[in-house]
């Protein structure tokens, strides 16, 4: 979760960037720089290890006079956090400074192709682009067409900012898929870039927002806007409300549509710093033992209540493929009451969003009562969960205002994931190269939620003809079945609709009672090992005339024709796909709530934190 700040005005920047570095601070802190465009022209760049106070400490009465620059509050995903490694990144000559925050997936293979000549002097990604644009740049490419030229080698979600030596004043901004936003603040005679709304707004409440594949030049007097093709755009300019609940809300119409479409940047931060790169590992605090501690382990039971638990059931799956362990899941109202056989041999991990439901603490404190080592997925610093658990691993998804959870869900499985990987490796089970190649899947994830969330037109379409059903049925096999519950889950609670998620193997066992050309089924099909069962149970549901929504893996068109419906989801890992099937399913939930006028943060009935039982 790094932060982005820059200016180009006539005010002196480096104080400027200095107060927006603070303001981001929460989003990283293991290192943090500054750029600043000299007339020489020059750039003046300083960098340092840890918090901000460090580098103000460093750049105190000797900040050079300019008034454009480039500001970065980093947290490491590429290269350990250290001051050659912290942004801004410069390319050995010295033409361009780079502040980036996301992912460059095809990095190593881009630093390959820029040939022996090219000199390094860090481990990140960054570089690479630094060293693409450059090379642009010196072969007389404009600075705008020099970044753009440069994003076109590359893959990944992310966002940029680029100061070119050359033409102090001048900044180019891009962004690339969906993690990782840019907002551009327009001033009088000046103009500011950050990665949060926040920390322009001490400047100026005039703002516009880059959408993936937007790139801003980015001058005093103006900003002109092109897409990923050089063609120009026009962006309107939004003035936002001083309401603090507006500017929380940004652009949305909801918290809930806030946060699903936070997706992408909230997976981000779960896997930064936990899921590197080079060598692909997890490398994950928080666990509370060591080798020894974890192969004395002889079972795993995870809880949490509603979504959390789903996401538990998901969890299960991975601590049986990577730490071959026994692995239950439990609804935690039900297992503090049956009195479940618990030893120190047995390690419960708990999810929860706020760390304050009822029913979790109480299964924790019967865990702890019997002695198991214990470690918590929580989103909330400080919450109570974290205080009873051994070991915490942090979701970092920020404050999920909106009741129905959706960031907090997919955040969680990204942690399972990495705990269960961690756990492999502790336990000695995991085959080296399964981890390899899951590292690599996992840092794909933020982009391919990204691609998810770009279903949601056709996902409103279908909303708009499926809003008047009273009934629904969600079905899925193995990783998908507990999407399917949580799809029945997020429809029931935001739309009113009554839905019933299950395994599609157990349809036939009752379920197909209900199914006539009333009640729709949202069949989740991806092409897994389970495909050709879950496309009999469509062709079983199509007999009994009910239609069907299928969600179906990249490039599959088997089942156009057979079904009303078919929503592609994005190339994704079989083993991750739970993150990104939901995505329609989130999308869906709200735009039925919304054909339905339904209080869509704020459904009847619920409370975002149930601390009683
Ligand atoms: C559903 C939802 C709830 C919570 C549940 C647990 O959208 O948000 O089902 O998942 O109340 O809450 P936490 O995760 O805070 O323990």
């Amino acid at each position: 979760m790094c932060g982005i700040i820059a200016y180009t005005g006539a005010r002196p920047a480096g104080p400027i960037l200095l107060d927006g570095l603070r303001h981001l601070e929460y989003r990283g802190y293991d290192s943090s720089g500054i750029a600043l465009a000299l007339e020489g022209p020059e750039l003046y760049v300083e960098r340092v290890t840890g918090k901000i106070a460090g580098l103000v400490r460093r750049v105190e009465g000797r900040l050079p006079e300019a008034t454009a620059g480039v500001g970065h509050t980093r947290w490491a995903t590429h290269g350990e956090p250290s001051e050659r490694n912290a942004h801004p990144l410069t390319d050995p000559e010295r033409r361009v400074a780079i502040v980036h925050n996301g992912i460059v997936e095809n990095h190593e293979e881009l630093r390959a192709s820029l040939g022996d000549g090219a000199c390094f002097s860090s481990d990140t990604d960054t570089e690479v682009l630094a060293h693409l644009v450059a090379r642009e740049l010196a072969q007389g490419a404009d600075a705008l067409e020099a970044v753009r030229l440069a994003l076109g080698r590359t893959s990944g979600a992310f966002s940029l900012v680029a100061m070119p030596r050359d033409e102090p004043g001048r900044l180019i901004a891009a962004r690339v898929g969906h993690a990782g936003g840019v907002v551009v603040g327009h001033g009088e005679g000046e103009h500011l870039l950050a990665s949060d709304l926040g920390a322009l707004l001490p400047h100026t409440r005039r703002v516009a927002f880059l959408e993936p594949g937007e790139l801003a030049d980015v001058r005093p007097e103006g900003v002109r806007y092109v897409d990923a093709g050089g063609a120009e755009l026009t962006k309107a300019v939004e003035e936002q409300s001083v309401g603090a609940v507006a500017l929380v809300k940004g652009r949305h119409r909801h918290f809930l549509a806030k946060e699903l479409h936070e997706q992408p940047d909230a997976v981000l931060d779960v896997l930064r710093g936990r899921y590197l790169s080079d060598p692909p590992r997890v490398e994950l605090a928080g666990i509370p033992f060591d080798e020894e501690g974890a192969r004395a382990l002889r079972r795993v039971v995870l809880v949490g209540m509603g979504t959390s638990l789903l996401a538990c059931s998901v969890g299960r799956h991975y601590i049986e493929r990577f730490a071959r362990l026994p692995a239950e899941v439990d609804n935690a109202s039900e297992f503090r009451y049956r009195r479940p056989v618990l030893d120190p041999q047995t390690l419960v991990i708990s999810v929860s969003q706020s760390g304050e439901t009822a029913d979790t603490l109480a299964a924790m404190e019967e865990a702890r009562a019997a002695g198991c080592p214990q470690i918590t997925v929580c989103n909330t610093p400080g919450a109570q969960a974290t205080r009873v658990a051994d070991g915490t691993v942090y979701l970092r998804a920020g404050p999920e205002i909106s009741v129905a959870s959706t960031k907090c869900l997919t955040t969680s499985i990204a942690a399972l994931h990495a705990i269960a990987l961690h756990l492999g490796r502790l336990t000695g089970q995991l085959e080296p190269e399964l981890e390899a190649q899951q590292v690599r899947a996992a840092l794909h994830l933020p982009a391919a939620v990204g691609e998810a969330l770009e279903l949601e037109a056709q996902v409103a379409g279908i909303a708009e003809r499926y809003a008047r059903y009273q009934n629904f049925l969600f079905l899925g096999r193995g990783l998908s079945y507990p999407m399917a519950m949580e799809g029945a889950l997020k429809l029931k609670e935001l739309s009113y609709i009554h839905a019933e998620g299950y395994p599609a193997g157990e349809m036939k066992h009752g379920p197909i009672a209900l199914v006539d050309e009333s009640v729709p089924t949202v069949a989740i099909a991806l092409r897994d090992e389970v495909f050709e069962k879950m496309r009999s149970n469509i062709e079983q549901l199509r007999a009994r005339r009910g239609p069907v929504i299928a969600i179906v893996s990249a490039g599959d068109r088997s089942l156009d024709g057979h079904v009303e419906e078919c929503i592609e989801l994005p190339a994704v890992d079989p083993l991750l796909s739970p993150v990104v099937s939901v995505v329609p399913m989130q999308l869906l939930a709200y735009h039925i709530a919304l054909e339905r006028g339904a209080d869509v943060d704020q459904p009847r009935n619920l409370a975002k934190t149930v601390t009683v039982e």
